[in-house]
């Protein structure tokens, strides 16, 4: 039986990962863990809960003994923007906490780690278009190089120490229950909630910033079926590209006014936010994961755009 421990589930992707692990594992069997951050009312109230410090090593090791967890889905981290102007907290989250569970594996001899990567984990130097699998990974970002080390850490605690570590590289998540933490991709999320409060939006990018993102149904499905997969058909590890839509706020802009008419963009750039967006690619080549694990992803920017405003006009009506 799975005892899963999901670090982070107060976050964006935590919020949704904890509802569908415990439809697959049972609510008992899902232990949501968070930090400073209030966890929905919909996971403290389906099962297990508890506050850890990733960066806390006697704080991992007793949550994994209390609660006899064999797999740990690490999604604590601080995201791009934050992580610029918060060096130190970045740090301490990003490489130590990652450090710990990893560590934490090892001791308890832990079935399976899953930790994301990022398009993060690229920069200038990257081939755009169709970034391969393999590539250039030089970035400009303590984020990103936190991304790298998180790969590459996978990688080594698999093939030295037998540890089952395994990870995507996600692009921007589009979503509606939580809404992203100081990421550079957070605009895709917010222009539908100015567009359902109050059919205008103001865009921290510039109109043509191409970036590659996903909608969650999409980003779940990579996470859980890649912890599903069978190890032996598995040649990669901790660096899966994975890939699904790629716009800019112009284009995202435009699905809008189909939706909305009235709906009006502008644009206030933000440096910092703009000068990540211009370091990672416009789309990645997913061709590995397809083979080695079967992902596809369902979702396209229009049926995205229609699933989005449909919950979110939902939620913000209640
Ligand atoms: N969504 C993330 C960010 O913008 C990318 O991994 O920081």
């Amino acid at each position: 039986m799975k005892r899963i421990l999901v670090t982070g589930a107060a976050g964006q992707i935590g919020s949704e990962l904890v509802p569908a692990l415990r439809l697959e594992f049972g609510n008992e069997n899902v232990v949501a863990a968070s930090h400073n951050h209030p966890l929905t009312d919909e996971i403290t109230n389906s099962g297990p809960h508890t506050r850890v410090d990733v960066t806390n090593w006697g704080d991992v090791n007793s949550t994994i003994q209390k609660y006899e967890i064999d797999t740990i889905y690490h999604l604590s981290s601080i995201l791009s923007a934050l992580a610029e102007q918060n060096r130190e907290r970045a740090y301490e989250v990003n490489f130590t906490g990652l450090y710990h569970i990893l560590e934490a594996g090892i001791k308890y001899k832990l079935e399976r780690i899953i930790v994301p990567s990022s398009i993060a984990a690229f920069g200038h130097e990257t081939p755009r278009d169709k970034t391969p699998n393999e590539t250039i990974q030089k970035p400009t970002t303590i984020y990103g190089i936190s991304k790298v080390f998180s790969e590459l850490m996978g990688n080594y605690y698999e093939s030295k120490h037998g540890l089952d570590v395994r990870g995507v590289r996600l692009p921007g998540i589009i979503s509606w229950k939580v809404e992203p933490t100081a990421g550079t991709t957070d605009y895709a999320v917010a222009i539908f909630y100015g567009a359902i409060k109050e059919n205008k939006y103001t865009c921290f990018l510039t109109p043509d910033s191409y970036l590659p993102m996903m909608y969650m149904p999409d980003a779940i499905s990579a996470l859980m079926d890649l912890a599903k997969a069978d190890r032996e058909r598995l040649n990669h590890h901790s660096d899966y590209n994975v890939n699904s839509m790629s716009f800019s706020p112009k284009e995202l802009a435009d699905v809008i006014v189909k939706r909305f008419p009235e709906f009006k963009i502008n644009y206030e750039i933000d440096p910092l936010r703009q000068s990540i967006a211009d370091s990672w690619p416009n789309s990645l080549d997913d061709t590995v994961a397809r083979l080695e694990w079967d992902w596809y992803p369902r979702y396209n920017l229009e049926t995205m755009a229609d699933d989005m405003i449909d919950n979110l006009s939902r939620k913000l009506d209640t």
